[in-house]
């Protein structure tokens, strides 16, 4: 394991300069007492992304000091589905959930994949089997499946089309069929069938993070906070979007940002979100209640490090499971 002395001697420039021109842009939401820790952190894996030619690509809820400090890529499912296909590097680190990682091997399989923490799951991926899809299949014969992207290579073999939160409505109309299966979210299932009119037949996967907001905790943040803009996630209860100003994916939700700059707002998603895109607009006024992913943060700075010096955890996927699964996934990109 190299040091970090060593690491930073084969970065350019003085080590103080080069991280606090890190940190200026983060120093809003992460105290500087924590910066002191993540720096040695920070520098090293910046001198291992050389070394090794790797890039992180990292998840919209990633923390900020891996989100701005680390990350080369970063983004909603679907951006880094699609950037992972267009990854140069011979490495590719994962800063986000398994099933982000196995899409990135499925879309650039000549690259090595490292997941800095196998145990990084999610709710919605792990509440359904490739044996449960042979049997929506069975009993729902000639209806089209399409599989949320939060779900194993090993499910999006057995369905015909994938999508993310941020493509859903667009998959399913493009489907010109009037029922479709969707899985395994049953509240973006529905959430999808109130916007498209498609009937959907769902499954009971939730996200863990997502299914706690209430309609009730919308009106109490526009009482409490007068002319809050409320942006939920489509992974919320249909009765949180219904109430909400506008709902999409995360980066959705950064567009919105972006182009309309509601003075007050709140993001009904993961708290780093929040974090995330505060640090660009430091005139917005943020409400914070949020949720916080086990999963997504169980990735941290030193299990970063440590996946470029040690070379883990390497990513691979059953040959005969890949080529089925890059089809699903290929043919929601086509779209
Ligand atoms: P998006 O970033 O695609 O909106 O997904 C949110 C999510 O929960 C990923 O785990
Ligand atoms: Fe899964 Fe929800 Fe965590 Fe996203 S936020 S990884 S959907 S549990």
């Amino acid at each position: 394991m190299p040091p970090a002395a060593s690491a930073l001697a084969t970065l350019p420039g003085d080590r103080n300069a080069r991280l606090a021109a890190l940190y200026e842009p983060i120093r809003s939401v992460v105290p500087p007492a924590d910066w002191a820790l993540f720096a040695d952190d920070v520098e090293a894996i910046l001198a291992l992304k050389r070394e090794r030619n790797a890039v992180v690509l990292a998840h919209n809820y990633q923390t900020p000091e891996i989100f701005h400090g680390v990350a080369d890529i970063v983004g909603d499912s679907l951006a880094l589905a699609r950037e992972a296909m267009t990854v140069e590097a011979d490495v590719i680190v994962l800063a986000g959930v398994s099933f982000m990682a196995e899409t990135a091997k499925l879309m650039n399989p000549s690259k090595t994949v490292l997941m800095p923490d196998m145990e990084a799951g999610c709710s919605l991926a792990e509440s359904i089997t490739p044996e449960d899809v042979r049997l929506l299949r069975a009993a729902h014969p000639g209806v089209p499946i399409v599989a949320y992207v939060n779900t194993t290579a090993a499910v999006k073999a057995e369905v015909d089309i994938c999508c993310t939160s941020g493509n859903a409505k667009r998959i399913v109309e493009s489907l010109g069929v009037p029922r479709v299966i969707m899985l395994p979210d049953q509240y973006l299932a529905r959430n999808v069938a109130a916007e498209t009119g498609v009937e959907i037949i769902s499954w009971a996967g939730r996200c863990e993070v997502h299914e706690l907001f209430t309609a009730a905790d919308v009106r109490e943040l526009r009482d409490a906070y007068p002319g809050v803009t409320v942006l939920a996630h489509p992974e919320c209860p249909p009765e949180v979007v219904a109430e909400a100003d506008f709902s999409g994916s995360t980066a959705a939700m950064t567009d919105y940002v972006e182009t309309r700059r509601p003075p007050r707002l709140v993001l009904l998603t993961e708290c780093s979100m929040s974090d995330n895109v505060a640090v660009r607009y430091p005139d917005l006024d943020f409400v914070r209640p949020c949720n916080l992913c086990p999963h997504m943060k169980r990735i941290t700075l030193a299990n970063i490090r440590r996946a470029l010096e040690e070379n883990r955890h390497v990513v691979t996927i059953d040959p005969a499971v890949a080529d089925r699964a890059r089809l699903s996934v290929e043919r929601m990109l086509a779209l």
